[in-house]
């Protein structure tokens, strides 16, 4: 893991992902960006052949899907996807063949909790969260996670919504870069302590959004 983390540092965008590694060491706060997008119809998105975007809205729909790929995800999204729907979210996934590729939830504004660090979101009405994208490791740097995020963004446009919003470590490396490459716009900025307390949001409050510290 930490030979891992050393790679990415050596990489494209590590140079940026050091000094905030630096700062969780020496100063003991964490810094995660904003990044955000409108949703927009994804006209040119192609998948490759055996490559399958889903996405689930309602919980009819989630019943009906198999189950063992339905308990796969809830290894890695936080709560039960049922839950997620019940609160209005959304899930998606990305199918190689038979195998879950790739995955991530969406959760509807006006208010969102944000589990790491432990905040409250308030946004639009017609704001989205995006959290728990996940590449199961066998998948990765195969264009998953890419090309789930673009599915997911022209598929929300679809059902009424405007933004989508999401946050990421700034020392995670391969996130930032699949964010940025995907023309997200990250100009702001939330800074916790390693506990979690929220500290400053520079930027936030322009683009129609406010944090603050969850219980
Ligand atoms: C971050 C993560 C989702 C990327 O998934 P992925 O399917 O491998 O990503 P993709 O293959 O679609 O890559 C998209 C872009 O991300 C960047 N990227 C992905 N992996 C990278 C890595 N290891 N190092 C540097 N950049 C990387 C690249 O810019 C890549 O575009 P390119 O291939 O055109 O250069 C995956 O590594 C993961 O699940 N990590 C653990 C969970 C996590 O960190 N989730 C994000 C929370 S916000």
């Amino acid at each position: 893991m930490l030979k891992e983390k050393l790679e990415f540092l050596r990489g494209p965008g590590g140079f940026r992902a050091a000094i905030y590694f630096a700062l969780k060491l020496l100063v003991r706060v964490e810094a995660f960006r904003i990044v955000w997008i409108l949703a927009q119809p994804s006209a040119f998105l192609k998948l490759p052949s055996g490559w399958r975007y889903l996405s689930f809205y309602t919980e009819e729909k989630l019943s009906n899907f198999r189950s063992d790929i339905i308990e796969q995800v809830a290894g890695q999204c936080g709560s039960k996807p049922e839950q997620l729907l019940k609160r209005g979210g959304s899930l998606h996934l990305l199918l190689i063949g038979d195998s879950l590729a790739a995955q991530l939830t969406i959760e509807r504004g006006p208010v969102c909790r944000i589990d790491s660090p432990p905040l409250h979101l308030g946004m639009g009405e017609t704001d989205t969260f995006l959290k728990y994208l996940y590449t199961w490791p066998a998948f990765r740097r195969q264009g998953a996670a890419k090309r789930l995020i673009a599915a997911a963004v022209g598929d929300l446009s679809t059902h009424n919504v405007q933004r989508i919003i999401a946050h990421v470590r700034a020392t995670n490396v391969p996130s930032v870069a699949a964010f940025e490459h995907a023309g997200w716009n990250n100009r702001a900025m939330v800074v916790c302590t390693l506990g979690g307390r929220l500290l400053i949001a520079p930027g936030t409050a322009r683009i129609g959004l406010s944090f603050r510290s969850a219980p």
